[in-house]
């Protein structure tokens, strides 16, 4: 087969249901060979894209491409080139990894011997052990989180879909899942189009993101290149007060390009961080009551790029076991 440059293209991709448009004409386009992040908040309609390209739901306009076939026109053909680990697992407690990895394999149409060779690779790197000859009934999530990626990689994939693989997972489960992806993109060569709520999965996985809200891709590029949209630094001043008169003065430095703010904290965009820290002390004492209870200095992040681009905010996921997880999300507050 000849090879394609372009794995996934989706040209104005819109999914309603109903009256709710979930997606409202998405383009993006992924290289063989790429990790691609699709990174937004929860109901953002990533799991509606995904399934738009993996052809278990119709586009209601738009046309897509996955693997060099029409998603529309030649499900099929699209099937059977792509791997798909959705978001709530379909795993039957009652059989085992064993049996549920044949049943899948014999699916594809691989002769048992095959798929006993390919069970055998997969094991190895998806690493279940001993378990995989128990029920799937006795596994933790992160043992049915990889079962279900191995799942997804029997008839060996160009193209995976992994649709949030990491939400709910305690942190060690995290990381696997995170070394496994890189093992497969890196050693295998497989193109991973991967949606996440987490920014520093994305960040840390993907060659380049597309962040999506409301339906909308609001931004796309390299993580580097996102965060370099933002202006090379970022100053946070948390106040106790009098925040207008705080932003009228700080808007006229020289360095100063955005101010977003949140509450009681603004968040600047300036051109020259280590340069602009004392004007911004300097003009936020001249502001009656300003009352600075926190100033601080950093890079840019992923969750600045949401910011600008959506104009929401984003929460630490503190109160979940995600551990180093910051979502992105549409909470008011901002602890760090
Ligand atoms: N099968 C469905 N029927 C009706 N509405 C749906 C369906 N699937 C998703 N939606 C709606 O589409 C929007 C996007 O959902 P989804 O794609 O699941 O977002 P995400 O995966 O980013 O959390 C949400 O408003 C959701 O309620
Ligand atoms: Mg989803």
């Amino acid at each position: 087969m000849e090879e394609l440059e372009t794995a996934i293209s989706a040209d104005g991709i819109v999914r309603s249901f109903g009256s709710n448009t979930a997606v409202d004409g998405v383009s993006l386009s992924v290289a063989r060979g790429e990790v691609y992040g699709f990174l937004g908040p929860n109901g953002a309609g990533k799991t509606t894209l995904t399934r738009v390209l993996c052809t278990l739901i119709t586009p209601s306009a738009g046309h897509a491409q996955v693997a060099g076939y029409d998603v529309a026109r030649e499900p099929d053909k699209v099937r059977l080139r792509i791997g798909v680990a959705l978001q709530d697992a379909a795993l039957d407690d009652r059989q085992s990894g064993t049996e549920m990895l044949a049943l899948q394999g014999r699916f594809y149409g691989l002769s048992a011997v095959a798929t006993r060779t390919r069970v055998a690779e997969l094991t190895d790197l998806i690493d279940i052990g001993d378990a995989l000859g128990q029920r799937i009934g006795t596994y933790s999530g992160g043992m049915k989180r990889r079962l279900d990626l191995a799942l997804a990689l029997v008839h060996d994939p160009e193209v995976l879909f992994l649709d949030e693989p990491t939400t709910g997972l305690d942190p060690v489960s995290r990381a696997r899942v995170w070394q496994e992806v890189r093992r497969l993109n890196v050693e295998l060569g497989m193109t991973v189009f991967l949606t996440t709520q987490y920014l520093e999965e994305a960040d840390e996985l993907a060659g380049r993101i597309g962040i999506i809200n409301k339906g909308k891709l609001v931004a796309e590029g390299t993580p580097s290149e996102l965060k370099r949209t933002i202006g090379t630094d970022v100053i946070i001043v948390r106040l106790g007060s009098a925040v207008n008169d705080a932003q009228t003065a700080l808007e006229k430095l020289e360095h100063v390009q955005r101010i977003d703010i949140s509450g009681t904290t603004l968040t600047l965009s300036v051109t020259d961080g280590p340069g602009s820290i004392s004007p911004v002390a300097v003009t936020l004492a001249s502001v009656p009551n300003a009352d600075v209870r926190e100033l601080t200095l950093r890079q840019p992040s992923l969750d600045d790029v949401f910011l600008s681009v959506t104009g929401e905010h984003i929460r630490r996921s503190d109160n979940s076991n995600i551990g180093t997880g910051s979502t992105v999300g549409q909470t008011e507050t901002r602890t760090t």
